[in-house]
C-alpha cells in the first residue's frame, strides 16, 4: 500500500472540533456550528489507497444518436454537455466484467492483495441479477476469499453512500480494507427510442480501495439524503415485486428508465450545493479551502447552476468530463477521480468533495482530506505475473467449488434412500462466469 503522508495541514480534529488549519475567528464559529459534527475515533482515519476505472470500448456520439431519435448534436451539447458515451455493445460486457477490471486496478494502485479486502461494496442501478449481488461475483473473480460482499441502491448517488458505509466500517474497527466500486450497463435499461433518456446515459465502472491509516485525514465527513416522495420522478417501473415482469410490462417499455428531466434537474441544482455545504461545515473547511470538488457528471448545467454558481467555487477547481462518458450513474464519480488525477489535478494535501444525486430520490456528498501519493510506481513484472496468477487461480478454485457442488447434485444420497429412483431434472442455471473470458482488460 502507498505510504499516505502526513502534512503540517492535515486535519486531525481538535477537542474543540476545529482543524488545526482554521483561524482563531472561525473556529469560534465552526465550534457553533459543528454541533452536529461526530469526530473520528482519534487515531483511525479511512483514505483511499487505490483507484481504477474501466470502460466499453464501443462509443455513441451525438451524430450517431442523430440516426436512431429525432435529436441533433447541438442540442445535446448545450442542454447536457454531453458529446459521446461509452457502451457496453459486446454482451460479453456486464456490469460485473467491467467493475472487475476497475476493482483490480484499484488493487494494483493500492499495491493490496484481493484477499485483504474485508468487504466489497457495489454500487449499482444495473446488477447482473436482482440476487445474487454484483458484488459477490466480483469477490469471487477477484478472489477476495475474506471479503463480505453486498450490493448498494442508491442510483447515482451509490458511490458516495459506498464511500461512506467503508468509512463507517473502517471508524469502527470492523474493516482495514474495503473495495467501493460504482458499475452501470445503463445502455441495457435505456429505451433507445426515448429521446428524452438514451442521450444521457453511459456504461463504465469506477473502484476505490479505501484503507484504515492511522495518519489524519482522509474521508472526514459524509451527508447522505433521501426523499422519496419524488420516487417516481426517475424509475424503472417493471420488474420488480411492485410490477413483476410479464408479456404487458415487456412490451408497453415499462422495464426502461422514465424520467421527469425537469423535476429532477431542480432536485439536482438544490442538493448538491446544499449537501456540499453540509460535507464542508462538518469537515471544518469553507468553500474557499476547497482545492478539488468531484461532482455526479450528469449534465453541465446542473454542475454550472449547483456548484459553480451557487457555491461560487471557480471552473478549475471542479473536475468534468461528462462531455466523453455522459452519466454513467455509480461509476461517474469514480471514473472523474480517476481521470482527475491521470490530469494531476489532485495531490496529497487536497481538500476535496465528492457530491452527487440520483433516484430515489438520493443525495450523498463527502468532504476528504485527501494524504496518497498519486504518481503511479511502475508495477514489476514479478508482481504483474503474480497479480495474474491469483486472479487465474481465483478462477480455477471458483470452477473447483462449481465442479464440487455438481458433483454432490448428481451423487446418491445416502441419507434419502431411493432419491434416486426418480431423479428431479435439475434446473440450468444462466449464470454467466465473469471470472475468465468473460473479462476484456
Ligand atoms: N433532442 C432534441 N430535442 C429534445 C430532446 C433531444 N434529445 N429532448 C427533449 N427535446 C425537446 C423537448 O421535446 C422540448 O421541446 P418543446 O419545447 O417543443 O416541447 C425541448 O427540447 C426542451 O425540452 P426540456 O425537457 O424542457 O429540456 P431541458 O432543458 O429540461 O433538458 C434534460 C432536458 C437534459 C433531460 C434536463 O432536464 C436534465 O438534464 N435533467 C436532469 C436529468 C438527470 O440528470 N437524470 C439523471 C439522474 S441520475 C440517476 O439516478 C440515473
Amino acid at each position: 500500500m502507498p505510504e499516505i503522508k502526513q502534512t503540517p495541514t492535515a486535519s486531525e480534529p481538535t477537542t474543540n472540533g476545529a482543524t488545526p488549519h482554521s483561524n482563531g475567528a472561525e473556529s469560534a464559529t465552526l465550534k457553533e456550528r459543528q454541533t452536529d459534527a461526530i469526530p473520528p475515533p482519534r487515531g483511525r482515519y479511512a483514505h483511499i489507497v487505490g483507484w481504477g476505472y474501466h470502460v466499453p470500448e464501443k462509443v455513441i456520439t451525438n451524430q450517431d444518436l442523430e440516426q436512431i431519435v429525432d435529436t441533433n448534436d447541438e442540442w445535446i451539447r448545450s442542454r447536457t454537455g454531453i458529446a459521446e458515451r461509452h457502451v457496453a455493445a459486446d454482451p460479453k460486457e456486464t456490469s460485473a466484467t467491467l467493475a472487475i477490471v476497475a476493482a483490480r486496478k484499484a488493487l494494483e494502485v493500492a499495491d493490496v492483495p484481493a484477499n485483504k479486502i474485508d468487504l466489497i461494496i457495489c454500487a449499482t442501478t444495473t446488477p447482473e441479477y436482482l440476487f445474487p449481488a454484483t458484488a459477490c461475483l466480483i469477490q469471487d473473480a477477484l478472489g477476495a476469499d475474506n471479503a463480505g460482499a453486498f450490493d448498494l441502491s442508491a442510483a447515482c448517488s451509490g458511490f458516495v453512500y459506498g464511500l461512506a458505509m467503508a468509512r463507517g466500517q473502517i471508524l469502527a474497527g470492523d474493516a482495514e480494507y474495503v473495495l467501493v466500486i460504482g458499475t452501470e450497463t445503463l445502455s441495457r435499461i435505456v429505451d433507445w427510442t426515448d429521446r428524452d433518456t438514451c442521450i444521457l446515459f453511459g456504461d463504465g465502472a469506477g473502484a476505490v480501495l479505501v484503507a484504515a491509516s492511522e495518519v489524519p485525514g482522509g474521508i472526514l465527513s459524509v451527508d447522505l439524503g433521501s426523499d422519496g416522495s419524488g420516487g417516481n420522478t426517475l424509475i424503472v417501473p417493471a420488474g420488480g415485486s411492485a410490477m413483476s415482469t410479464s408479456l404487458e410490462t415487456v412490451s408497453s417499455g415499462m422495464h426502461y428508465v422514465k424520467m421527469d428531466g425537469k423535476a429532477v434537474f431542480r432536485f439536482a441544482t438544490r442538493v448538491m450545493a446544499a449537501s456540499t455545504r453540509k460535507v464542508l461545515e462538518r469537515a471544518g473547511y469553507t468553500t474557499d479551502d476547497i482545492d478539488l470538488v468531484v461532482p455526479h457528471q450528469a449534465n453541465i448545467r446542473i454542475i454550472q447552476n449547483s456548484v459553480l454558481n451557487q457555491l461560487k467555487i471557480p471552473a478549475e477547481k471542479v473536475f468534468v468530463n461528462l462531455e466523453k462518458y455522459g452519466n454513467t450513474s455509480t461509476a461517474s464519480i469514480p471514473i472523474a477521480l480517476c481521470e482527475a488525477i491521470e490530469a494531476g489535478k489532485l495531490k496529497p494535501g487536497y481538500k476535496v468533495v465528492f457530491v452527487g444525486f440520483g433516484a430515489g430520490l438520493t443525495w450523498a456528498a463527502c468532504a476528504l482530506d485527501w494524504r496518497t501519493p498519486v504518481e503511479r510506481q511502475a508495477a514489476g513484472w514479478w508482481k504483474s505475473t503474480r497479480r495474474q496468477a491469483t486472479y487465474s487461480a481465483a478462477a480455477a478454485r471458483s470452477m473447483w467449488k462449481r465442479a464440487v457442488r455438481w458433483v454432490y447434485d448428481v451423487l446418491p444420497d445416502p441419507e434419502t434412500p431411493g432419491r434416486d429412483e426418480n431423479p428431479k431434472e435439475t434446473p440450468e442455471t444462466p449464470i454467466k462466469e465473469t471470472g475468465g473470458e468473460r473479462i476484456k482488460e
